[in-house]
């Protein structure tokens, strides 16, 4: 059975994008013209997944309502001919059945994942972390539940090779290569020590999960800062479990971090169908100017 639900958890302060994030859902910041999550929702809605589940907390309701219909707007776009800026607003309310459920207590990312236990029930699911922006073709997520398809069973993980300075920020696996970009994992640890760590390869914000994970986030302690893991549950489940990370194909931005999200405006601008020849104008006159004052 193919994979149709996916978990966007989004109920962090975002501390890391502060003072941005105090009043405006980090989620909600635009990369260009599009809201972060909306790039996330895209990637979900072009991978084939039918129903996307938003896993919110307090003052998050505006991401709900950029996902849901805008009578106001919508009639005030429709009353001034802009039928162009209509559509635009329409495409997005219509993308696809987004359902949401609030995290009460921030205990971390396993315990967001447990909050949407009931909605997606007893099916293997995906997770996507809305602070990881994935630029690739096919999307990052098509490209792991192509994998998943083939292997019929198993968790599956996205990872990327990244310095060995940095491994202290992500989940770090260890394994053995298996395929062209398949590792069988054997080891996973939360945001180790550069000592601790089984290796430099990384676990990005993309995750495909059987439901069983759910009992296991039940009766996990707190790990990593206090907070219910996800990897740890993922370890755990290892044990009965064949675990594989996948060394997607695609160029990944931390957006949830201040200078990934500016490098991922810049080349997303660059990309832009209207805007990218003048913002790559623009860059040129700067970098000129950088390069005359040196
Ligand atoms: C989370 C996960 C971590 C993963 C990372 C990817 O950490 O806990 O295992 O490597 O996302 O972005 P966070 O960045 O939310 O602290």
């Amino acid at each position: 059975m193919t994979i149709k639900k996916a978990v966007i958890p989004a109920a962090g302060f975002g501390t890391r994008f502060l003072p941005a994030s105090k009043a405006v859902p980090k989620e909600l910041l635009p990369i260009v013209d599009k809201p972060t999550i909306q790039y996330i929702a895209e990637e979900a809605i072009d991978t084939g997944i039918t129903q996307v589940i938003l896993v919110t907390g307090r003052e998050k309701g505006s991401i709900e309502d950029h996902f849901d219909i805008s009578f106001e707007l919508e009639h005030h776009l429709r009353s001034k001919g802009k039928s162009d800026l209509l559509k635009l607003v329409q495409d997005i309310s219509e993308m696809v059945q987004i359902v949401s459920v609030r995290q009460k207590m921030p205990l971390g990312l396993g315990h967001a994942i447990l909050c949407a236990k009931q909605i997606v029930g007893n099916h293997p699911f995906a997770v996507l972390l809305a602070d990881d922006i994935v630029d690739a073709d096919p999307p990052c997520l098509r490209q792991m539940i192509d994998v998943y398809n083939d292997l019929r069973k198993g968790i599956i993980l996205a990872i990327k090779e990244v310095p060995r300075r940095e491994v202290y920020q992500y989940g770090i696996i260890g394994g053995k290569k298996v395929g062209n970009r398949l590792y069988k994992v054997d080891a996973l640890v939360e945001k180790p020590s550069v000592e601790e760590a089984p290796s430099n390869l990384a676990v990005i914000g993309r995750y495909l999960l059987p439901p069983e994970i759910f009992d296991v986030l039940e009766s996990l302690p707190p790990g990593k800062g206090g907070e219910i893991q996800l990897t740890d549950a993922i370890a755990r489940l290892g044990e009965t479990y064949p675990i594989y990370g996948y060394r997607f194909d695609g160029e990944r931005y931390d957006a949830g971090d201040k200078m990934g999200f500016f490098a991922a405006n810049v080349r997303f601008g660059l990309k832009h169908p209207d805007l990218g020849p003048r913002i790559a104008a623009f860059i040129k006159e700067v970098a000129e100017e950088l390069r005359e004052a040196e």
